[in-house]
């Protein structure tokens, strides 16, 4: 998958050696196949200009396989953009959440290319877009890997994953300099970031970039030794960086994490003791899974697809774990095989279980690639979340603005538009005032 076309050469200093792989997991299947084939995050291409730069990189030392060790020290140096300013924390209070010190309904977005953008003016253009919109969270991807520096394919990679370590690069113009700076100019906008840490699949590296470089598998990945041990060194790296930061609104363990056909303990396991080491390091900031919702319970829906436990989530038993401090769903109906009312169902059903466990719950994806319906298709879903539930907040896929110097963009953005009736004044503008002006609704 190409997102971008040409980059420079980075080079990074070889520091550390890894022992070779593990081997492959068992897994049984005991589910029926998707109706459809699994979603994918977007595609994106855009050209760029050619950009060459020195490279600082950071040592980082994985354990082998039979040490316990797992943290290295961070070394990348401290971001040069100021952090820690935006308010207080975010927290849970009851099923809503509180932020900017109000406890309130609210809208957010999805803006995963952020952390792509090597403009400043682009980051600050869409920080100010969302903040007129009163949109007040939006979900930005935290992690970018390659296996490859001198061929890495997206503008910046803030890791190296390979058969000789875990390199994280520091640089200021392609590496986690620019996720720095996302996070400053969150603080400067009274926006704050849901950062997943990792990537169920390919788009920016995601679990594929750690099987590549250390031989687990896509299902082994949970717990495999040394893939464990880079992801909770990368998360480490992370969450030690912003924890400072209010504009934070939670860490997620990952984006749509699956262990297809997996015994659903395995997930629930990892989240578990994922979601412990997180709070371990920074008990101030929320935590959550990022995942799909899929459900596997008796009782809720047909044992369709979503219903199956396919993918080895179990939303009920995940949002049990303490340290999780929310739950999140993802709506596609036309990549899950389903039709465009159903997902009313899917948005009352996890509204219930969030409700029986007193938790917050999250429609944190939804979104289609008709782009001649988005409005006829979404507006539904968002007037169930509105008047049938109390589910604390959603975030359509994705946000788009025109123009970027890059075009990270699909069929699915709904484009900044104030125009009165456009797909943005109503599904944005319109969608987060009402959500803003909502109150609680009785016996949800
Ligand atoms: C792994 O990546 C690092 C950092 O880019 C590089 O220095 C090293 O040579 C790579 N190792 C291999 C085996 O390619
Ligand atoms: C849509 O799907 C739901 C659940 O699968 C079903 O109950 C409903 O009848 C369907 N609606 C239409 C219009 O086909």
């Amino acid at each position: 998958m190409q997102f971008f076309t040409s980059f420079g050469i980075i080079s990074l200093t070889i520091l550390s050696e890894l022992p070779s792989a593990l081997g492959a997991p068992t897994t049984t299947c005991k589910t029926p196949k998707p109706r459809s084939t699994p979603k994918h995050i977007p595609k994106a291409s855009a050209t760029r200009t050619k950009h060459t730069s020195s490279s600082t990189s950071a040592k980082v030392t994985i354990t082998s396989a039979t040490s316990n060790a797992l943290i290295s020290p961070i070394a990348c140096p401290a971001p040069t953009v100021s952090l820690g300013g935006g308010g207080p924390f975010a927290t849970t209070q009851g099923r809503m959440f509180n932020i900017q010190s109000q406890t309130q309904f609210f809208a957010g977005t999805n803006t995963w290319w952020l952390s792509q953008l090597q403009s400043n003016a682009d980051v600050d253009t869409v920080f100010s877009q969302l903040a007129l919109t009163q949109l007040k969270v939006t979900r930005v991807w935290g992690f970018s890997e390659t296996n490859d520096a001198s061929t890495h394919q997206n503008p910046n990679y803030f890791q190296v994953l390979n058969s000789t370590g875990q390199y994280f690069n520091c640089d200021p113009e392609n590496g986690i300099g620019r996720l720095d700076y996302v996070v400053s100019a969150a603080e400067a906008n009274g926006v704050k970031l849901v950062m997943p840490l990792l990537n169920n699949y390919g788009d920016l590296g995601g679990i594929p970039a750690y099987t590549a470089a250390f031989g687990c598998s896509s299902t082994s990945f949970y717990t495999d030794t040394q893939c464990q041990s880079a992801y909770q060194n990368y998360v480490n790296f992370i969450v030690n960086r912003y924890k400072v930061s209010p504009a934070i609104f939670s860490w997620e363990l990952a984006n749509e994490p699956r262990c297809s056909t997996c015994p659903t303990s395995v997930i629930t396991n990892w989240a578990s003791s994922i979601s412990a080491y997180i709070k371990s390091l920074d008990p101030n900031h929320m935590v959550a899974l990022g995942d799909e919702g899929w459900f596997s319970t008796a009782g809720i829906g047909d044992g369709s697809y979503a219903y199956s436990g396919y993918e080895g989530v179990d939303f009920v038993q995940n949002l049990a774990i303490s340290t999780l401090d929310y739950g999140t769903f993802h709506c596609y109906p036309d990549q899950w095989g389903y039709n465009n009312t159903w997902p009313n169902e899917w948005i009352v059903q996890h509204n219930a279980v969030g409700k029986t466990a007193g938790k917050p719950v999250v429609f944190e994806e939804y979104g289609s690639t008709n782009t001649a319906n988005h409005q006829l298709l979404m507006t539904p879903w968002q007037q169930t979340v509105l008047e049938d539930t109390n589910i604390a907040y959603d975030s359509f896929w994705q946000f788009g603005t025109q123009p970027l110097s890059i075009n990270p963009f699909d069929n699915y953005a709904i484009y900044y538009d104030t125009t009165a009736g456009s797909d943005y004044q109503v599904l944005g503008y319109q969608h987060a005032a009402a959500m803003l002006a909502k109150s609680s609704v009785a016996d949800q």
